[in-house]
């Protein structure tokens, strides 16, 4: 019974790794996410699971997080058993993970390498807000081997970034990079938001050209969501904010792929941009390729062989049910063979290389042949077997895989 902690009371939801999923780890890559859930402020737009100091409450220390996730690196360990192959992939996100000290980063990535190994060439990334990290942190970052790190920049309008509530200004996200240039990091992403309310053409031209100047060799570009239960929602709805309009993001995301694509920089998936294939991120990748990984902290999800689950989401919970050797796993759903296949088919379409037609249904093959016609997917490569979206399709990419996957 390789899943159950030795002595301790298992949730229900954590269970049992049913046997068949056990059975696929190694078949895949296989990686570990670290959630840290912390920040200093919170931004209007974002509802992950992340807490400030007043929404944590008494009781729940930053200090003691690292020794939290520690117990469940073992938990992990213990249910998983020996077939773990080595951890390809290491990412940190939040929250803000570096509100850490940069010495407790290290400590879990320790003990990922001491409780599964590291694979040769190990990559290990984590977020970072460009406000939140100097200099002497960044070298200590590389010296625990950290070979990566992405920054939320956003955007490098002083009006947009006020309405997004972000805390830097447009010069502290183009510095950072070169300071994370100077430890030592070889690969450094940025992320951008576009489509926030008063955002110009020529504000996002500006965040574009800021962004690629900074120096990174990967860029995330992504239209801001509107989430239920935000601040931003609220105003939205107070109508103190204009929605995001779809052409007005439409526009951007043509505007970031033609500035992007004449700096360098390819698009490897829908959001995603990257100087070369070296600076794609392949943590990522595993999660867009059905591969495994196990996620550490509050509300991080987990997937092994089509099992998926999640954690609770405060981190209150969280603590006290590792402390008492329990999982903190809140839920868990099995995926079927068409569930499995759905959902490859769904991220794969996303990708560069798209997907072969064959693996599509019998309806999505006659919707394939219609969006080639629309000018939605590449003809040749349609000719030749495979499903890749065009500019036109990545721009209405939601609505295509509907219509493939339906
Ligand atoms: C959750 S944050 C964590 C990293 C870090 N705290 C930061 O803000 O840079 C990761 C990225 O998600 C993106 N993001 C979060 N909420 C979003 C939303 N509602 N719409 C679009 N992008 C969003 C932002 O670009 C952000 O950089
Ligand atoms: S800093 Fe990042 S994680 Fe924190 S609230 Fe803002 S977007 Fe969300």
């Amino acid at each position: 019974m390789p899943s159950r902690l030795p002595d301790g009371d298992v949730a229900p939801a954590d269970g049992v790794l049913p046997p068949d999923a056990l059975r696929e780890l190694g078949r895949r890559p296989f990686g570990i996410y670290v959630h840290v859930p912390f920040c200093t402020t919170r931004c209007g737009y974002c509802d992950f699971t992340t807490y400030t100091a007043q929404e944590l409450g008494p009781g729940v220390s930053r200090a003691a997080y690292a020794d939290t996730a520690l117990l469940e690196l073992r938990l992990a360990r213990h249910v998983l058993g020996d077939r773990t192959p080595p951890v390809e992939t290491v990412f940190f996100g939040g929250g803000t993970p570096t509100l850490l000290p940069a010495g407790h980063l290290a400590a879990v990535l320790r003990e990922i390498d001491d409780v599964f190994g590291l694979a040769p060439g190990v990559e290990v990334t984590t977020e970072a807000n460009p406000e939140s990290v100097a200099p002497g942190y960044l070298a200590r970052l590389r010296e625990a081997g950290f070979t990566r790190i992405s920054f939320g920049m956003q955007s490098a309008a002083p009006h947009v970034l006020r309405v997004l509530d972000r805390t830097h200004t447009p010069g502290r996200a183009v510095e950072v990079v070169a300071e994370a240039r100077r430890a030592g990091f070889g690969h450094v992403n940025l992320d951008l938001i576009y489509g926030a309310p008063w955002e110009t053409d020529a504000d996002w031209q500006g965040s574009l050209d800021s962004a690629v100047g900074a120096g990174p060799d990967h860029i995330s570009a992504y239209a801001l969501i509107v989430e239920e239960g935000t601040a931003l929602a609220r105003r939205v709805q107070r109508g103190e904010l204009p929605e995001p309009d779809d052409d007005v993001l439409a526009d951007r995301y043509a505007q970031a792929d033609e500035t992007l694509t004449r700096s360098g920089f390819g698009w490897y998936e829908v959001s995603n941009w990257a100087r070369g294939t070296a600076a794609r991120s392949r943590h990522n990748r595993l999660y867009w390729t059905g591969g495994d990984w196990w996620g550490v902290g509050p509300g991080a999800h987990s997937h092994v062989g089509g099992v998926r689950w999640w954690n609770v989401r405060h981190p209150a919970p969280y603590a006290a049910r590792l402390h008492a050797g329990a999982s903190p796993a809140a839920g868990r759903e099995v995926l079927d063979a068409t569930a499995r296949r759905l959902e490859h088919t769904m991220l794969g379409l996303r990708l560069r290389e798209g997907l072969p037609v064959r693996e599509l249904a019998a309806r999505g093959r006659d919707a394939a042949g219609r969006a080639v016609g629309y000018g939605l997917l590449d003809r040749r490569a349609h000719g030749e077997g495979r499903a890749v979206l065009t500019l036109r399709g990545r721009l209405l990419a939601d609505a295509v895989v509907r219509d493939l996957t339906d």
